[in-house]
């Protein structure tokens, strides 16, 4: 069965929604752990987040935080980590004490030991509840690059010219952009309970039709969430192919 796909008007209404899913889901299970994508599709979602918590309609501060993904190689403190952006724009606006966090440590001198501990660490926390997961531009999920396959495991990945210069924006220039990452395995994904994909603006247009019209493919990794039991694509007008703006 292909993903529920769900449209609504615009950014804000995108983030709205997302907000309350995420919050829904929090209700059922506090202790759930999430996989929370950085990037900037799901900022406004998890500002709306934080409001729901300052106004005590979400308690937030059980749920654990699994990494989506890392650089490599970057130094300790290093802003520009999404451990740190992690930092700002989830825990603390959420409430969540930074030890609920399973992280993948870029900086692990051995990275494929420091991905086996994030899985362990996963399944000891009973695995993924919900992944809130943003789209790249050639379709990847967390860094799960073309080709990952549905069993990809979480592990250390050369990322695609085109994922360097989409995140070169945060970089300053192409050079500077880290050449490798971590990321969670499309297997790891693929076995949350439920999985929220949000994509925003016209420039994801162009990839969301791709993904509408894929079967799962290994060369747009987006497209195993079809065969996922419980997988929504939020999109707003602007990313929907064929809607009116
Ligand atoms: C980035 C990250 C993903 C993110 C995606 C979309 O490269 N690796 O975790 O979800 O691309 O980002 P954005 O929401 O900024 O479009």
């Amino acid at each position: 069965m292909p993903m529920e796909v769900r449209v609504v008007r615009d950014a804000t209404a995108l983030a709205d929604a997302a907000a309350a899913f995420v919050a829904d889901g929090i209700r059922e299970d506090p202790d759930q752990t999430i996989l929370a994508a950085t990037g900037e599709t799901p900022m406004g979602t998890y500002a709306r987040l934080a409001d729901l918590v300052r106004r005590g309609e979400v308690d937030a501060s059980r749920v654990r935080i699994a990494q989506l993904d890392e650089y490599v190689g970057l130094s300790a403190g290093d802003r520009r980590s999404l451990i740190g952006w992690t930092r700002r724009a989830v825990l603390e606006p959420l409430g969540i004490e930074d030890e609920r966090t399973i992280r993948l440590d870029g900086q692990a001198a051995d990275l494929d030991a420091a991905c086996r501990a994030y899985e362990a660490a996963v399944a000891e926390g009973g695995g993924i509840g919900l992944a809130l997961l943003g789209l790249g531009p050639n379709g990847h999920v967390g860094f799960n690059e073309p080709p990952s396959p549905a069993d990809a495991p979480t592990r250390a990945i050369a990322l695609t010219p085109e994922s360097i210069s989409s995140n070169a924006r945060y970089w300053g220039s192409v050079d500077d952009v880290p050449r490798r990452a971590l990321t969670a395995g499309m297997a790891t994904i693929l076995a949350a309970r439920r999985v929220l994909l949000v994509a925003s603006g016209p420039h994801k247009r162009t990839i969301v039709s791709r993904l509408l019209d894929s079967p799962p493919d290994p060369w747009l990794p987006a497209s195993h969430l079809h065969a996922h039991p419980a997988a929504t694509l939020l999109v707003d007008d602007a990313a929907m192919p064929g809607s009116r703006n």
